[in-house]
């Protein structure tokens, strides 16, 4: 899945002849999955015309400060609320002219304006004849813009409108979005880690038709995993039986269903790793033997004799080499000391807390409450959030952890 999906694109385009090719750039942002607004010098408007963008972004295309409404009553396009709007603000193609006033500040067309109101990320892929991209002022502006904290997407060789061949072409639409995806990537806080994440219960086979297991949803642990690959890592999710489904297409998702099988699945993953998030509401206790045939009904009571299971979270805290290894502890007594307990039994660098005492929290709720307790037992009380909002709580500490 690209890192546009869900992005709001503020497009810029200026006048020059590869103004046509941003029909070709809003194509591919929407086929990415992302929202795109498109802006419009006056000039650029001899090049492409608007409704052909405003066809394929799927929204107006704005390019006067003052918009006339059939009514005949005149509106604003508000500059600051479109730069607000965005994620990205992206100027393709960027002339010589629009670039130099960039640098300077002027702000004489709505798109300059909306520049100059920006907070997001500004990408500039410039556009013009070799020479002009040779000049001493557009090499100065790139220097300015640059210094701004823009980027430039470099300009491509090839022949060029003037019938010369150089240096100058905008790069192609494709190039683009490549160059905004490994940016994007490349700056997220969590790009280049390794997570992999538990989630779901665990089903233990007492017969072909029965199990032992639990009100798990997977909910907490799928959030992590959508939450964590948005940030940028990559993300293995191993999962006991839930009807989830990850929304991020980058997660790997891994199926189990047994406690032993998500044991196996955590250890043929686990050396490579750089973070672990035990989710998982592992069974405890499994059948000792699992009846090849259905079960039928006895005269008198019945037991099933149940053995421990492997806890993989203490396997693996100990089998810890430089992992950071987070655990759930799902409580209902003496909730805090059990649960330091557990981040020695288990070697963990960090427990989150759930105590079933609390309103909102635990199996198949929307909502979580926390307490994060540290491995120097460094506890920190969370607001009742949704299971997003407390997995995106959960990231920033493992963020902390790789960028204190
Ligand atoms: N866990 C695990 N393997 C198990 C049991 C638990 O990996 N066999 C993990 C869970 O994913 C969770 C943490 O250990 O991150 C604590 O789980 P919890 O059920 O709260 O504790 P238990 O260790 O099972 O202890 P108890 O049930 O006695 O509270």
């Amino acid at each position: 899945m690209s890192v546009l999906q869900g992005k709001k694109i503020l497009l810029g385009v200026s006048g020059g002849i590869a103004a046509y090719k941003t029909a070709f750039l809003v194509r591919l942002f929407i086929k990415a999955g992302a929202e795109v607004q498109v802006l419009m010098t006056p000039a650029s408007k001899d090049f492409v015309t608007p409704l052909t963008l405003a066809t394929l972004s799927k929204n107006p295309v704005y390019s006067e400060f003052i918009h006339a409404e059939e009514d005949g009553n005149p509106t604003w396009n508000n500059h600051v609320d479109l730069a607000l709007w965005a994620d990205f603000m992206v100027i393709a193609p960027a002339t010589a002219n629009s670039l130099s006033k960039m640098a300077n500040g002027t702000c004489d067309n709505l798109l300059l304006a909306t520049y100059l109101s920006s907070k997001c990320p500004v990408y500039i892929a410039p556009a013009m004849d070799l020479d002009m991209y040779k000049h001493p002022t557009t090499l100065d502006s790139f220097t300015k813009l640059q210094l701004f904290g823009n980027t430039i997407i470099p300009a491509e060789s090839g022949e060029l409108a003037s019938g010369l061949s150089g240096e100058g072409r905008m790069a192609e639409p494709e190039n683009i979005i490549a160059f905004l995806e490994a940016d994007i990537l490349k700056n997220l806080p969590l790009n280049g880690k390794k997570i992999l994440i538990t989630a779901g219960p665990t089903y233990e086979a007492i017969d072909p038709v029965r199990f032992i297991g639990n009100h798990s949803t997977g909910k907490m642990g799928f959030d992590l995993a959508n939450e964590a690959a948005k940030l940028g890592a990559e993300v293995i999710l191993i999962s006991g039986p839930t009807s989830l489904k990850v929304s991020n297409t980058s997660v790997k998702v891994v199926r189990v269903v047994s406690s032993q099988e998500m044991y196996d699945a955590c250890h043929l993953y686990y050396n490579s790793m750089d973070v672990v998030i035990a989710a998982a509401a592992v069974a405890d206790f499994t059948p000792k033997n699992v009846a090849v045939q259905k079960l039928k009904k006895t005269e008198g009571d019945f037991s099933i004799e149940l053995v421990k299971t492997k806890d993989i979270l203490a396997s693996l805290g100990a089998a810890k080499k430089n992992q950071l290894l987070i655990g759930f502890a799902l409580e209902t007594e003496n909730e805090l000391e059990n649960a330091k307990l557990k981040i020695e039994k288990k070697n963990l660098d960090l427990i989150v807390l759930n105590s079933l005492n609390d309103e909102g929290a635990g199996f198949g709720k929307p909502t979580n409450k926390i307490t994060f307790i540290d491995k120097d037992f460094k506890e920190e009380s969370m607001e009742l959030k949704s299971k997003e909002e407390v997995a995106i709580d959960i990231l920033n500490k493992v963020i902390q952890h790789f960028h204190a």
